[in-house]
């Protein structure tokens, strides 16, 4: 310690979920508003030096969970990240399940998404910068690199988890109602949440890694008996496991190597036009 560079570039961005509003265990090196040209990210970002590494950190509903999941700018998020240099991006995220193969209170480290949002700005590439017209490919939205190494952590720390799960996104802020509950299980979901979309897919548009550390709190509306969920239930359970879930991002820190790069799914000059856009302050 005590060597870290104040101006150091982060190799990792780290998303705060409901509940994580400072990354525990880190020491911080500078807090700053980063102005982009999509606007207002939820909170400033704070640099700090976890576990021997400097690392980029967001809290996504903002400081005391301010914005809701339907309001947050997302892209304002991705890009204030991208901006700081990271090539990696983990979202923390508390979410439910909807099957038996996903039990309350483990870890899942996701491997699909299902977007049953509406409304979000989910693209970077909307005519409103230099970078044209881009089709990301979703095939592989998650880094399998990056799962590896929150996998690797889960292991070494002894928590229970899941290699893999496919998670629904709806829109919230109300939970969903049983009867859409039960369909998206039917239709191969096993997790939900309000946040997992667009995080995965505007990372991947600036050529990021990104992967997802999910902590189960809930079954949804109870398809395993357990009562149903509310906020106060997931706020609960999230800050019984807050010292758990920190403990894995600490670790995964030491899983990365220092020359990490993501697989490219964009062009790199498209990227950096987005990259190059005007910011608006
Ligand atoms: N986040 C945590 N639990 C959730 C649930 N059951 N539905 C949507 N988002 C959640």
């Amino acid at each position: 310690g005590g060597t870290a560079d104040h101006g150091a570039r982060p190799l990792v961005g780290i998303i705060g979920g409901s509940g994580m509003y400072q990354l525990p265990g880190s020491r911080t090196l500078r807090t700053q508003w980063v102005d982009t040209p999509f606007g207002a990210t939820s909170a400033p970002v704070t640099v700090a030096e976890l576990n021997g590494r400097v690392v980029a950190f967001l809290p996504r509903h903002g400081g005391g969970h301010k914005v809701p999941p339907q309001q947050i700018n997302y892209r304002a998020n991705i890009w204030a990240l991208a901006s700081l240099g990271v090539r990696a991006v983990i979202s923390s995220a508390a979410v439910g399940s909807l099957a038996a193969t996903q039990p309350r209170d483990s870890f899942s480290v996701v491997s699909d998404f299902f977007d049953r949002t509406w409304g979000r700005a989910d693209s970077f590439y909307d005519g409103s910068t230099e970078a044209g017209v881009q089709h990301l490919p979703a095939a592989e939205a998650y880094c399998e690199n990056l799962r590896g190494a929150l996998l690797a952590s889960l292991r070494d720390l002894a928590e229970p988890h899941q290699d893999g799960g496919v998670v629904a996104v709806i829109n919230g802020p109300r939970f969903t109602s049983p009867a859409e509950s039960d369909w998206l299980a039917s239709a191969g979901a096993e997790l939900v949440s309000m946040t997992q979309y667009p995080e995965p897919v505007l990372a991947a548009e600036l050529n990021l890694g990104f992967a997802t550390l999910a902590y189960i709190t809930d079954s949804d509306t109870g398809h395993d008996g357990s009562e149903p969920v509310t906020a106060e239930l997931v706020f609960h359970r999230l800050r019984a496991a807050q010292s758990r879930v920190a403990a894995v991002l600490a670790q995964v820190l030491d899983k990365l190597d220092d020359d990490y790069r993501p697989e490219p799914r964009i062009n790199p000059e498209a990227v950096q036009a987005v990259l190059a856009a005007p910011v608006v302050v």
